[in-house]
């Protein structure tokens, strides 16, 4: 087998731990935290992980491929990049460099509307194939100029949100005052210059702004006003009337992500949503929720063929996606896997992390015999 990353590190949690001693704590812990006391975040991937499949030896087998097909697109592996907000926080340009690796490998990344990137750089280093994530906003008239903003650029898929309701309760968070936005309290300050690298390449590229929202922010706010202004901008809570007209306005596929019962699988359907992406947030809004492998396996098999059914949290490696995608997924993303990955190495970050998992990936399809990434459902052990 040729590896084709960086042997030092062949492991999501080998990044992790290397983006430990890279980045500020306060950037750290705003990326690996839960919420409240992270009850949820460690089920999502202990109780994926008790997923078990069974491998088949003795029959002829003639390759396998981890292409995948999604809305009609052919994509290189069964995963992508999920949206991540504040992502220049913790590793300058890091929403440009998953951009462009999830471009060069042929896989979705989708872009946050609160992330440090626009729609339309996004847009660009992907040649329109970037999916855009709407957080949902109070106004109409913001809402309406944000789709068109997406619709110029080219995004085939739309990504509205149901599981923020409010904002999750993160102590990590509120004691190192990142409760959006980011303070620089002298303790943070003091984190900063252990990090010279992470300190440097900021200074370089500036300060993380929230680029897509520019044109709409008043000019030279202060760090308070500016969490008002996202307070006042956005309103969390989902529900048909606010669907109904993004439905109509959007010609592209509608994702609904955050699905956690089938209630919301059925109300996804009647209102004509394409997909779904079964997720508790990567475990940071509902610390008392289930992990999101316990409703995939319902939600899949009563409503896939009347919806794309997708899913993500907690998934850290090839096999992670083996389980999800036999479990009834048809397609898998990951947050804090990328992220590590770019915090860890920088610009190498990406093409490192994708190729990492691709390579896990491909290993447990060749052990288990299963030649295409639709045929994992046959190698579950149920
Ligand atoms: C630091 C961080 C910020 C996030 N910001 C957003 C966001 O802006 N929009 C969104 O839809 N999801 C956001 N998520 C959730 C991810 O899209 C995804 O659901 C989650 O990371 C999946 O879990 P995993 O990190 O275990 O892979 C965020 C997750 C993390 C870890």
């Amino acid at each position: 087998m040729a590896l084709q990353f960086d042997t030092r590190y062949p492991s999501i949690d080998d990044l992790r731990i290397k983006a430990k001693k890279k980045i500020p704590k306060f950037a750290f812990e705003y990326l690996d935290g839960g919420c409240n006391e992270d009850v949820n975040i460690k089920r999502n991937t202990s109780e994926l992980r008790e997923v078990q499949l069974k491998p088949t030896y003795l029959k002829t087998h003639h390759g396998s491929s981890l292409k995948t097909t999604l809305f009609g697109t052919d994509y290189d592996a069964p995963f992508g990049i999920a949206p991540v907000g504040l992502q220049g926080l913790m590793w300058p340009n890091s929403a440009e460099i998953l951009a462009k690796a999830a471009f060069e490998h042929n896989i979705p990344f989708i872009l946050s509307t609160v992330t440090t990137t626009s729609i339309e750089r996004a847009a660009e280093l992907t040649e329109g194939k970037a999916w855009f994530q709407l957080y949902h906003p109070a106004e109409d008239r913001l809402r309406d100029d944000i789709i068109k903003r997406a619709e110029v650029a080219g995004c085939p898929v739309l990504v509205i949100l149901c599981d923020v309701p409010t904002f999750g309760f993160r102590p990590r968070d509120i004691r190192n005052g990142l409760a959006m936005p980011p303070k620089m309290t002298l303790s943070n300050i003091l984190q900063v210059f252990g990090r010279p690298h992470w300190a440097l390449q900021t200074l370089k590229y500036g300060q993380p702004s929230f680029d897509t929202l520019k044109p709409y922010m008043p000019k030279g706010l202060d760090l308070k006003q500016l969490g008002k202004f996202m307070d006042a901008t956005f309103s969390g809570r989902l529900y048909e009337e606010k669907i109904k007209p993004i439905r109509d306005m959007w010609k592209g596929k509608l994702v609904l992500k955050g699905v956690a019962s089938e209630y919301d699988t059925e109300e996804a359907i009647r209102l004509g949503i394409d997909g779904i992406i079964v997720s508790n947030h990567g475990g940071r809004q509902l610390d008392a929720g289930e992990s999101t492998i316990k409703p995939l396996a319902t939600i899949a098999e009563t409503y896939g063929d009347k919806i794309e059914v997708m899913m993500d949290s907690g998934l850290r490696s090839g096999p992670d996606v083996a389980r999800a995608m036999a479990s009834g997924a048809k397609f898998t993303f990951m947050g804090r896997s990328f992220m590590y990955g770019v915090s860890a190495l920088g610009k190498r970050g990406g093409d490192h992390t994708i190729s990492l998992l691709k390579a896990e990936l491909q290993q447990v399809m060749e052990q288990l015999c299963c030649e295409r990434t639709t045929d994992f459902p046959n190698h579950l052990i149920r």
